[in-house]
């Protein structure tokens, strides 16, 4: 894995996963890290991810997002590396009419973090397209994620990022203490609580579905492109009544005013995901599983961060 740890405080894989600090954006780097590992193919999740940052820091965002994806399809197309697999965005399609949009729904993000991973999207189909003719043509797959959330349910990984605005995150941080209460922003809009309402997918649905993409493309060149959601919208409040009833503790609210370019309903149409991988299935509950894998995880953070650190090692002896 490459990461460059702007967003990590630390390597978060076990030691038997090969890790590779470094920016994406640098081609030196690039070129070493392939020459080391010779891969096969590419899932690129690397990128700034914060929608209120990318208004004040746009240039990050499209350095980050775009500029990163452009410098890794340019390194993959010199090797002739012909598989990758691209995390994209429900913020792909901006504010939409209805609330529910699938993949054909007008593009129109309304932020630098959706519109630096639209450009990315047109790269990588530019490059795959260019490539047809190629002896080994590139294949590619882009997953729109809607609103990743969870943790991994035997606690090997979870959200870590240094900044993050996740409602999850800010759920769990809320039940433990972190923070005195959740800000619902939104709480009289046009839905049937008052409050936004967003398409949440458990983490290991979603590797899942990178599973099986990749696996797609390595006996089918065709491009895939598709919605990651279950289909069903969750509100803001709901999730709190989910996470009180799950944790069996309260969790304080404060109404806030909706944030600026918050969608009120972004829900997937996922029936292209659906036929793609019919036997694909949710893990049970997933809403109350997010929840508790998430509490879980936030909890083992809060543990290790409690726990002593090891002694220091013992100053080297003075030849004085
Ligand atoms: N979490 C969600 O709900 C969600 C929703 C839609 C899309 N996504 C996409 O999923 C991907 C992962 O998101 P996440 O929520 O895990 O965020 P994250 O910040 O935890 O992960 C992104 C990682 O990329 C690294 N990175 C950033 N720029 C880099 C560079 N130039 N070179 C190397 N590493 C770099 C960061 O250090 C960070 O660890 C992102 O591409 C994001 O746009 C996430």
């Amino acid at each position: 894995m490459i990461d460059d740890l702007s967003n990590i405080a630390h390597n978060p894989l076990p030691a038997r996963i090969d890790f590779y600090p470094g920016d994406l954006r640098d081609p030196v780097f690039l070129k070493q890290t392939f020459d080391a590992v010779s891969p096969a193919g590419v899932l690129h999740f690397a990128g700034a991810v914060v929608v209120p940052e990318s208004l004040e820091r746009p240039l990050t965002y499209y350095s980050r997002n775009s500029y990163a994806t452009l410098r890794l399809l340019g390194e993959m197309r010199r090797r002739s590396i012909d598989k990758l697999v691209f995390s994209s965005t429900a913020a792909v399609y901006g504010i939409p009419a209805t609330g529910v949009v699938s993949e054909t729904s007008p593009l129109l993000p309304i932020n630098p973090y959706g519109q630096s991973k639209l450009f990315s999207e047109k790269i990588i189909l530019d490059v795959q397209a260019a490539s047809s003719s190629h002896h080994r043509p590139l294949r590619t797959a882009i997953l729109r994620y809607f609103n990743v959330a969870g943790a991994d349910q035997s606690l090997r990984t979870g959200q870590q990022g240094k900044s993050t605005t996740h409602l999850v995150k800010r759920i769990v941080q809320t039940l433990t203490g972190q923070q005195p209460h959740l800000h619902v922003f939104g709480t009289n809009l046009t839905t049937p609580d008052g409050s936004c309402v967003r398409d949440y997918i458990h983490v290991r649905d979603l590797v899942d579905l990178h599973v099986r993409a990749y696996r797609r493309l390595e006996v089918d060149p065709a491009p895939l492109l598709f919605n990651c959601g279950y289909g069903q919208g969750a509100s803001v409040l709901s999730m709190v009544a989910c996470a009180e009833q799950v944790s069996r503790r309260s969790l304080p609210t404060v109404a806030s005013p909706p944030r600026k370019g918050d969608p009120v309903r972004l829900v997937a149409d996922n029936s292209r995901l659906r036929h793609l991988f019919p036997d694909w299935t949710p893990v049970p509950n997933p809403l109350q599983t997010i929840i508790a894998s998430a509490l879980a995880w936030e909890e083992q953070l809060l543990a290790r961060q409690m726990s002593p650190r090891p002694a220091p090692p013992p100053a080297p002896a003075s030849d004085a």
